[in-house]
């Protein structure tokens, strides 16, 4: 339903605005402006020494907890603030671009961005409309932390004039009881074709100094570890957080990415993100410690523009999700519902996936990805690697590649990737090489056709590579070709990489271009029933819910960082509320060697900060329907007991349970199995051996299958007792618990692969006491007796 309020006036007065940076432009263009836009301007200006003006239009939540106001302020700049209970939360901020003006006279267009007029498009406007609808719907996901989710919002819609020239701008709000998105929309008209963005100027105006999760602000890495400090002590706390990365450019020692996490002085958790980010480029925020204002950041082409965009078009959703308790923002689907429905008509091709990899003992330098050291320069399709002398420490061989898929099949798994099975791999970083891998040449090590047959005779699925070493022009002009090859092998799925700076020189990771660039990845890719995982890539927003073939990507600071020391016990206990928000990471957990010296044979100190029942715990607090074991047979052979915790764990579920959680500290969830996507070893544990397939609607614990949860809870360096209610399994019945738990001196520095397993009979009405040790975790599986 949409109604229209014309001429809607509130009389409420919008608290102070603090003061900003206002461009001379904008006032020097109220002496042109129309008689009827000054007086609107003056009727909201109050004279009394500070500036305040009148709200002009307003939205509540569905259940009035949360209030939106807008109105334009003296100089015609949109404003808006929020408050929950009628405590402010975020005081009026300030909306609006400032985009390219022509050219200066006497200039050409390569002479850089001075060369251009600057256009400011964040004042002298006024109100032409407001509109307000409402939506209360249910939908389903292909996978997910639960199979329906609830998408329940008022919307308020402004019509903006810039009174100047007549441009036109609308700004689309969106209250959910979980808090607020809002975008800004530019209707197709003659006089905005084409326009270029130089800043976008959106600004959270944070009404307190709040406690902020974070990391730096970069436009080509999101690969760090958390810092937590006040809003206003970011920039002193830039420099430790910020260490060394293949690719880096700071976005200013002021500024964060992403969601940024922050709780308000004794009130509620406010967490600030994008959705459905297309065609646009990603948003950072830079502070104003004083003001405490964040402002976006966009990320910046190769000259230092911003976005080229074409009207009729719009931004991305900006997010500002609100909740009183930290389970709340774990429940939170708000950036889903903000991205469209599904853009597939057949999603049967797509499915869960429980994998390992030829990967782990590459990252701890056991092995190599690379054939020969014959080689300084590769040439594809002249250098000849038969002629090359191996090195000897492949991984990607025949018989290595044997072994793991017998251990994966051997044990339930759907998958296993294989990194390092194309040639190129010499080279292949830090050269700004284009033409550095073809996705179609195997080693002469790796059968292509041997090993897939091999693995589909076992049911295991390969998984594709393409580390594009960032050279993106050259995986364009390729992709077709590397798709068709996965097609005729029968690979249905792929982890692509983008290691280094990006080609086409001076664009960045998160820009506009390569926004495009890997969503044109994954559209592709639909055409093909591939799914896609991709590491380095823009931190997701949503997209999933459109593209469900998108089933996974890094873009944090994942496992691999393990190897070397670079994960803080603390890091899993925060990427659920900030990382994870935009969509699921391959975190890849199940770390069961922490010593690496044991299996590197000296060349590898590292011994990992973790503990073994934490790194179970993970394949239940890290959502993703594409979950790794990531060590080694041999090592998972040796504790085949705790093994058998990620043999039976699902990884696609239809409710989950936000039991206790403190970001920084701990979390404890728990997640019930979706019965039509199980698969393997997890479908023999679920639904036992000789089930039949459940209906894509059916529940475990209805119709005659029994019923399964799963738990799991991690900590930071301290050790922690948490009691559980279990009044999320099934009241009248009975359950056997199977705990993975640490020892009474299970330590994540010292002792870490310390633990116990024990079963008990447990019922709906029990507590359960999780005993974690310092860095450690705890893993249940519930099973109906
Ligand atoms: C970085 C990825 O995150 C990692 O998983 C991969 O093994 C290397 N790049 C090589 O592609
Ligand atoms: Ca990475």
């Amino acid at each position: 339903m949409t109604s229209r309020i014309a001429g809607f006036v509130r009389k409420n007065r919008f608290p102070e605005l603090r003061g900003r940076r206002k461009s001379q432009k904008c006032r020097r263009f109220y002496k042109g402006l129309p008689l009827s836009c000054l007086l609107a301007g003056l009727c909201l200006f109050s004279s009394c020494g500070r500036t305040t003006f009148e709200e002009q239009a307003g939205l509540a939540s569905p259940d009035g907890r949360l209030m939106l106001r807008f109105g334009l302020d003296k100089a015609g700049s949109p404003v808006y603030d929020l408050s929950i209970d009628g405590q402010a939360l975020l005081l009026p901020g300030h909306l609006g671009f400032e985009l390219r003006g022509p050219l200066k006279p006497g200039h050409v267009s390569f002479d850089g961005m001075d060369a251009y007029e600057t256009d400011p498009f964040d004042c002298d406007f006024r109100l032409l409309a407001v509109q307000t609808d409402s939506l209360d719907e249910t939908w389903t996901t292909v996978w997910g932390e639960e199979s329906a989710i609830r998408n329940h919002y008022n919307e308020l819609l402004v019509s903006l004039e810039h009174c100047p020239d007549g441009r036109r701008m609308d700004i689309r709000f969106r209250l959910f009881d979980e808090g607020l998105g809002f975008r800004y929309e530019f209707p197709g008209q003659p006089s905005m074709g084409h326009f270029v963005v130089r800043d976008e100027l959106t600004e959270f105006a944070l009404a307190a100094d709040a406690q902020a999760w974070w990391i730096p602000g970069d436009y080509d890495t999101q690969e760090y570890l958390y810092a937590e400090s006040k809003l206003s002590a970011i920039s002193r706390t830039y420099r430790q957080v910020r260490d060394y990365n293949a690719s880096q450019c700071s976005a200013g020692a002021n500024s964060v990415q992403t969601c940024l996490l922050l709780k308000m002085p004794g009130g509620p958790y406010v967490r600030l993100h994008e959705a459905a980010l297309d065609n646009y480029a990603c948003m950072h925020l830079a502070v104003d410690e004083k003001r405490l204002v964040l402002q976006s950041r966009l990320t910046p082409d190769a000259q230092g523009w911003k976005g080229y965009l074409q009207a009729p078009c719009h931004t991305p959703w900006r997010t500002v999700e609100v909740s009183a308790d930290a389970c709340g923002l774990l429940a939170s689907r708000l950036i889903l519902n903000l991205n469209e429905p599904c853009a597939l008509d057949d999603v049967s091709w797509i499915h869960p996936v429980k994998y390992m990899g030829v990967w782990w003992e590459m990252i701890a330098g056991k092995t190599e990805w690379s054939y020969t050291y014959d080689v300084p320069a590769v040439r594809l399709g002249q250098t000849d690697y038969t002629r090359l002398q191996p090195h000897g420490r492949h991984a990607a061989n025949n018989g290595n590649v044997r072994r793991y898929i017998d251990f994966a099949s051997a044990n339930g798994f759907d998958a296993l990737l294989v990194e390092g099975w194309n040639q190129g791999w010499e080279d292949w970083f830090g050269h700004s090489k284009e033409a550095v891998f073809d996705f179609v040449t195997p080693y002469p090590d790796f059968d292509l056709e041997a090993l897939n047959d091999y693995a589909h005779q076992k049911g295991i699925r390969l998984i594709m590579h393409h580390e594009t070493s960032s050279s993106v022009a050259n995986y364009e002009r390729r992709m077709e070709a590397a798709y068709q090859l996965m097609n005729r092998y029968g690979y249905d799925a792929v982890k692509s990489g983008y290691v280094g700076d990006i080609i086409p020189r001076g664009e960045h990771h998160y820009g506009q271009t390569m926004v495009n660039h890997y969503l044109f990845a994954i559209r592709q890719a639909a055409k093909h029933h591939i799914m896609v995982n991709a590491h380095e890539a823009v931190r997701p927003t949503g997209m999933c819910r459109t593209w469900p073939n998108h089933i996974g990507n890094e873009s944090a600071r994942g496992t691999e960082f393990h190897n070397g020391g670079g994960i803080d016990a603390k890091h899993v206990t925060i990427l659920p509320f900030t990382r994870l928000n935009g969509g699921p990471m391959d975190y890849t957990p199940g770390i069961f060697e922490t010593d690496l010296d044991s299996f590197t044979g000296g060349r590898n100190r590292t011994q990992i900060p973790t503990t073994l029942t934490n790194q179970l715990a993970l394949y239940v607090t890290m959502y993703s329907p594409l979950q790794m074991a990531e060590d080694t047979p041999e090592h998972y052979q040796a504790h085949t007991d705790a093994f058998q915790f990620i043999r039976d764990v699902a990884v696609d579920w239809d409710e989950s349970r936000y039991l206790a959680a403190s970001p920084g500290d701990f979390l404890v969830v728990a997640r019930h199995p979706r019965a039509s996507s199980l698969s393997g070893s997890a479908r023999d544990f679920c639904l036992g051996l000789d089930a039949r397939q459940p209906g894509p609607d059916e529940r475990l614990g209805r119709n005659g299958l029994k019923d399964v949860w799963f738990l799991g809870g991690v900590t930071d360096e301290n050790a922690r007792c948490l009691d559980v209610a279990l009044d999320f399994l099934q009241p009248g019945k009975t359950y056997q618990a199977t705990l993975y738990q640490d020892t009474s001196d299970t330590h994540y520095r010292t002792n870490q692969k310390a633990y116990t397993i024990h079963s008990q009979e447990v019922c709906a009405s029990d507590t359960l006491r999780l005993s974690l040790a310092p860095g450690g975790g705890v893993a249940v599986s519930f099973k109906e007796l």
